[in-house]
């Protein structure tokens, strides 16, 4: 059956169940303290069913990948709660993060991923992690899961924005 559910930019007052869905992925997710969350707010959005959250997903821009006036925006933090999945909203989510960050005129958006199936359905398409190497350095060595970011399953994937053809790195 449809659900019907609507995607909206993130209030304060999502933080914590952003927070919750977070933690409830946290095996495909880098994990997010509240403050962070909080802080970074502005950069989430979240799909509604009713009045819960039952989907997130967020951005962040990498003026080191690529060239700073076109920088690369990654996408993190995508999550939809089971029983709401396979109904389109992972889809809406990162679709509605794309247009929120499109103003802005970068030239690709990147993920690292543990669902490139997903990501695969909405244009992505996998590109060598050795492309990515700021990312890898900053983020991945940082996380707990994996010692060896090169050794680690997650895949890179990019998508790029029409009328900007370079590739990341
Ligand atoms: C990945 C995730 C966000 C997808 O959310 P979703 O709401 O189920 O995705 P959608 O319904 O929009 O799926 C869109 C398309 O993606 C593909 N897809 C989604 N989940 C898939 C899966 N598990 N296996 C294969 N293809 C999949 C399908 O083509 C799907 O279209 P279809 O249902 O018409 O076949 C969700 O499974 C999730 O929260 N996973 C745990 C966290 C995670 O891995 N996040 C990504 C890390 S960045």
């Amino acid at each position: 059956m449809p659900t019907e559910f609507q995607i909206r930019r993130a209030r304060l007052s999502d933080a914590e169940p952003i927070f919750a869905l977070i933690h409830l992925n946290r095996d495909q997710l880098v994990p997010r303290p509240m403050g962070n969350i909080v802080e970074n707010i502005d950069r989430f959005s979240v799909a509604v069913v009713g009045s819960d959250i039952v989907g997130c997903a967020a951005f962040q821009i990498h003026p080191e990948i690529g060239q700073p006036e076109a920088a690369t925006v990654e996408l993190q933090s995508v999550a939809v709660r089971s029983p709401y999945r396979r109904r389109g909203i992972g889809k809406a989510l990162v679709e509605a993060v794309a247009e929120s960050v499109r103003p802005f005129r970068p030239r690709e958006m990147l993920v690292l991923t543990f669902a490139p199936e997903f990501f695969t359905s909405l244009g992505f398409n996998e590109i060598p992690k050795t492309k990515v190497m700021h990312k890898l350095y900053t983020g991945c060595i940082n996380c707990a899961k994996h010692a060896d970011p090169f050794t680690c399953p997650e895949i890179a994937m990019i998508r790029h924005f029409e009328g900007n053809p370079r590739t990341a790195g």
